[in-house]
């Protein structure tokens, strides 16, 4: 069942975090649907109540041009059908003005971000406010964002030496002024693989003064795929190039879901595993050209890692709550 991500936020504030999992093709969505129930290798499996978790399924301008938007509509909508348990937002990921207005038109997305957090001040505020008018209208939920993470999003590119991490009165203005539901928040990460290359690691202390001042408002956090050493390496050993990189500390997500971070968005890491079982089955069965050899280990492998990063939300086990929460019979 589609729920707006504003129910879900309404449920983990400050007990989990819910995951934001993007997606872009059929096995990522078959894998994805799969864990969040905690299935590992079929459709069929009984659902696994102490590992499933409410989700948010998102989708990029990038993934929407990929084939075409609505191959991703009927496919979430398909999966809907195969995994009626099943209790998840649908989000449009870093979206212009003119992309969130055709989601929030479509009659399909429950939630939508407008990113405008490279524009000044005012104009992210003028921008947000506009969406978020037009959003409400019809019960859809809105993030925004505020502040600059480092790394590659879509087609912008932001150094390090520009990001700037969230300023938290300026947060309340925002909030504020904008009518936003959740505000993503800039907190030390960056998106992409290569987020650290020492010890650095979130910034507690600014999450803690965001919240002191929005108390009970849900915060989002970008970039948070942890980059695992296993994933690379595995690359690596199947032919790969990675250099040796870290991601978010896994051990993060609850304390930062405790400080109001409701939302943890993970691209990348989806990526990395993709890219490991497909170099690895074509290494190891030379003489194999069928797409179905590498996808379904590929689904097996990303629902495992749903489950397993679930758990470290806080989110995984989760789901019943939700339903009874949401008075949602299945
Ligand atoms: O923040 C960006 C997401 O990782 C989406 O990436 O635009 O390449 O689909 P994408
Ligand atoms: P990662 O690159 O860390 O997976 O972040 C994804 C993201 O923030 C999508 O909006
Ligand atoms: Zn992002």
């Amino acid at each position: 069942m589609i729920v707006t991500t504003k129910d879900l936020f309404e449920q983990a504030y400050g007990k989990y975090a819910v995951g934001a999992y993007n997606i872009n093709n059929l096995e990522q969505t078959v894998g994805l649907f799969r864990g969040a129930l905690g299935k590992k290798g079929s459709n069929e499996e009984p659902a696994d109540p102490a590992t499933s978790a409410p989700f948010i399924i998102q989708i990029s301008r990038g993934a929407r041009a990929f084939t075409d938007k609505r191959f991703l509509e009927a496919m979430i909508r398909t999966a809907e059908d195969v995994f009626p348990e099943a209790i998840f937002a649908v989000h449009l990921d870093h979206g212009t003005e003119e992309v969130a207005y055709d989601c929030i038109d479509s009659g399909f997305y429950s939630s939508v971000m407008i990113d405008a957090s490279h524009e000044t001040f005012d104009e992210n505020i003028a921008i947000t406010r506009r969406v978020v008018e037009r959003a409400h209208e019809k019960g859809i939920s809105v993030e925004a964002e505020l502040g600059m993470l480092g790394g590659v999003e879509e087609d912008i590119s932001v150094s390090a030496d520009h990001a700037c991490l969230t300023d938290p009165d300026q947060a309340v203005e925002f909030v504020t002024r904008s009518g936003c539901d959740s505000l993503a928040v800039a907190i030390g990460t960056s998106h992409g693989a290569y987020k650290f290359s020492g010890k650095q690691g979130l910034h507690f202390d600014r999450i803690a003064a965001i919240q002191k001042l929005l108390p009970g408002f849900p915060l989002v956090m970008h970039g948070s795929s942890s980059v695992p050493k296993q994933w690379v390496d595995r690359i690596n050993a199947a032919g790969g190039k990675l250099p040796a990189t870290s991601g978010v500390n896994e051990q993060d997500y609850l304390p930062a879901a405790k400080l109001g971070v409701t939302k943890v968005n993970i691209d990348t890491d989806g990526r990395l595993i993709w890219c490991a079982v497909y170099r690895e089955t074509f290494r190891d069965k030379p003489g194999d050209f069928d797409p179905r050899t590498a996808g379904k280990p590929f689904m097996a492998e990303y629902a495992g890692f749903i489950r397993d990063k679930n758990k470290m939300l806080g989110s995984a086990g989760e789901l019943e709550n939700v339903r009874a929460a949401l008075g949602v019979r299945v």
